[in-house]
């Protein structure tokens, strides 16, 4: 499973890149708010600089014609930009447009596997159901998924299941389970993932025991050159 980062901060972007684990972003609208001092084009020329992966870049606006203004724009930002689309009936029709100029795309907002499957008819390059937002309304949001990647593969789909809306580690493991295609997990899950209180223990464990044997070794050095320098002394 390929993992994305759910974010537009660049420096989380930059964190994930150096541990080796980053495959591609996704940001949105609410996700660009919470950046400040550039422009969500300089955010995203900026993050395209940082992965060649799939970099997706939402449009705003809800007609046929502004989510292609939109997109087209934004797809000549970078080669790696992924337009996202909401899943309506116009973003239907913007994904299939988009489809036929060669313009790569992640249909998200999608909530049922339905709606996936006519995203994936549509055209669209990345399918992103949102699992913590159907939680949210108790509703179990991994069942998208299952459903989703059995549909994708029983009738050999092109789209790619895209987990959405992650909301902590187990989320990432049970999408990794469910045979997702891609999960896009926020900075601090991603920190989440690292850690453990086993692993924090062993680490602190192994250094104590470290200092201990050092010590000894110096300890038996120190001891071996007083005897040397107290058998030399008698010797002479
Ligand atoms: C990513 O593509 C989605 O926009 C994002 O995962 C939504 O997450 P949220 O439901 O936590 O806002």
């Amino acid at each position: 499973m390929k993992l994305f980062i759910d974010t537009a901060d660049i420096d989380e972007i930059r964190t994930i890149a150096r541990w080796g684990v980053l495959d591609g972003v996704t940001t949105n609208p609410s996700l660009f708010a919470k950046t400040s001092g550039m422009t969500y084009d300089e955010v995203l020329t900026e993050i395209c600089k940082i992965t060649s992966g799939p970099v997706s870049a939402e449009v705003v606006a809800e007609d046929v014609e502004g989510m292609l203004r939109e997109g087209r724009h934004f797809a000549k930002l970078a080669d790696n930009i992924y337009v996202k689309v909401p899943m309506s009936e116009t973003g239907l029709e913007a994904l299939a447009r988009f489809r036929a100029e060669g313009i790569k795309t992640n249909c998200t907002l999608i909530f049922s596997a339905n709606q996936g499957l006519l995203a994936a008819k549509a055209g669209a390059n990345l399918l992103s159901p949102f699992v913590g937002r159907l939680d949210d309304i108790n509703q179990d949001g991994m069942i998208v998924i299952r459903e989703l990647v059995s549909i994708v593969e029983i009738h050999e789909l092109e789209s790619e299941v895209l987990a959405a809306s992650i909301r902590h580690p187990l989320h990432v493991t049970q999408a990794a389970l469910a045979g997702a295609h891609i999960a896009t997990v926020p900075f601090k899950v991603f920190q989440q993932m690292v850690h453990h209180p086993l692993t924090e223990a062993g680490i602190a464990q192994f250094r104590r025991d470290w200092e201990k044997a050092r010590a000894a070794l110096e300890q038996a050095a120190a001891e071996r050159a007083v005897a040397g320098a107290a058998g030399s002394r008698a010797g002479s």
